[in-house]
């Protein structure tokens, strides 16, 4: 194995989605660990689009990223070298990591993965990792949805709305997607079954809800639930169909992500009229119950009731500019967003 520690260090707060500026190549000599520590060798790295709040001066979830360090990020990786017996070589472990070689984990950092015969191990990362849960938690705990009810998904050819169409479908509800190119309304149809997508791109939102939710005695329109990953305009068009007592899942916003200041706010008049349920949501609190997640996800993907997209970038010196084509409406990109950096042996 290398002597050498490749690594994205964030060298400054990027401005906007300048991140050329903000993240340098950086060599160093591979780290060594300490009693108590375990060497991780990053097998595959997962893109996500909070590693870009992540980035920001201000705390998220998690505090900023510090300067002059690597980049972080959610990682599968085999352990190297071990001097705790909670870690032992050749073991597969995940959780945060860097956009790096290596890691030199502490106690309880990661957690070990049992690779499932048959599922690829990106699969964890996807699917049956944090993108299935926040797809799963958010639907199924969050919205509730119910047999007969109109489900609208933003980002909806992406990791987590297309695996939250599906199990919109699986729960027998009408399931409509917004995404941003003919290629992916086609797909959501036609490879991941839901009932109708919208291009915003080029169709009008508000206008096309209304005539597939259409408004209903109650002075509603027909939207039951909205899963929102994106905000902005396409979140206000569907603001304007909600139906009365309609749920929404605020799982993100990408669309604002890049934003230089304070974004434009959302207009929650409908919001309020139609006495909507607004409940901001991050899969963190329910990391706990992850393992009743993978089983169910695992069992309809074994099915064919679920299906997947990966979306796997070969190199950890092309992880700057797969990142960008998360940021870009009506790209490319579809599924989860992973950087394949290493083999998965020792
Ligand atoms: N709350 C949580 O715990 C949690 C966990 C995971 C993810 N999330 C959120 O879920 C959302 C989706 O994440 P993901 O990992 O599944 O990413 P993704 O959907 O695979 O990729 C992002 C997609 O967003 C769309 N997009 C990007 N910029 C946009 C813009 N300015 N306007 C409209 N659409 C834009 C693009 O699709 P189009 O081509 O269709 O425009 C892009 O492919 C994000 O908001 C993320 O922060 C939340």
């Amino acid at each position: 194995m290398s002597a050498i520690n490749r690594q994205w260090t964030l060298v400054k707060r990027p401005e906007g989605d300048d991140f050329a500026a903000a993240l340098k190549w950086q060599e160093t000599p591979k780290p060594v660990p300490q009693v108590g520590q375990a060497l991780v060798r990053t097998v595959s790295l997962s893109l996500d689009p909070a590693n870009r709040l992540w980035m920001k001066e201000e705390p998220s979830y998690i505090p900023p990223v510090p300067l002059g360090g690597p980049m972080w990020g959610g990682i599968i990786g085999i352990v190297e070298e071990s001097r705790t017996p909670e870690y032992t070589p050749g073991e597969l472990v995940t959780g945060l990591g860097g956009w790096a070689d290596y890691k030199l984990a502490g106690p309880g950092e990661m957690s070990k993965v049992t690779p499932i015969p048959g599922v690829p191990l990106t699969a964890f990362q996807s699917v049956l990792g944090a993108t299935g849960l926040t797809a799963y938690f958010g639907l199924l705990d969050v919205a509730k949805p119910k047999a007969g009810e109109t489900l609208v998904v933003s980002a909806a050819a992406g990791a987590v709305g297309s695996i939250v169409g599906q199990l919109g479908k699986i729960k027998g509800c009408n399931v409509i997607g917004i995404a941003g190119s003919a290629e992916k309304c086609a797909r959501l149809v036609h490879e991941f079954g839901f009932d109708h997508a919208i291009d915003y791109r080029k169709e009008d939102v508000r206008a096309r809800l209304a005539e597939l939710a259409p408004a209903r005695a109650d002075g509603g329109g027909g939207v039951d639930m909205y899963f929102e990953n994106v905000g902005g305009e396409i979140g206000n068009a569907v603001y304007e169909n909600l139906a009365m007592r309609a749920r929404i899942v605020l799982c993100g916003l990408i669309s604002q992500y890049n934003t230089v200041g304070t974004p434009v706010g959302a207009d929650l008049t409908k919001v309020l009229m139609r006495r909507a349920t607004m409940h901001g949501y991050l899969i963190l609190d329910y990391f706990s119950r992850a393992p009743e997640a993978v089983a169910e996800l695992a069992g309809w993907v074994a099915e064919g009731k679920i299906r997947y997209d990966e979306d796997i970038v070969d190199g950890l010196e092309h992880t700057l500019e797969a990142f960008k084509r998360l940021f870009a409406p009506g790209g490319a990109h579809t599924g989860k967003l992973i950087v394949q950096v290493s083999e998965p042996t020792l």
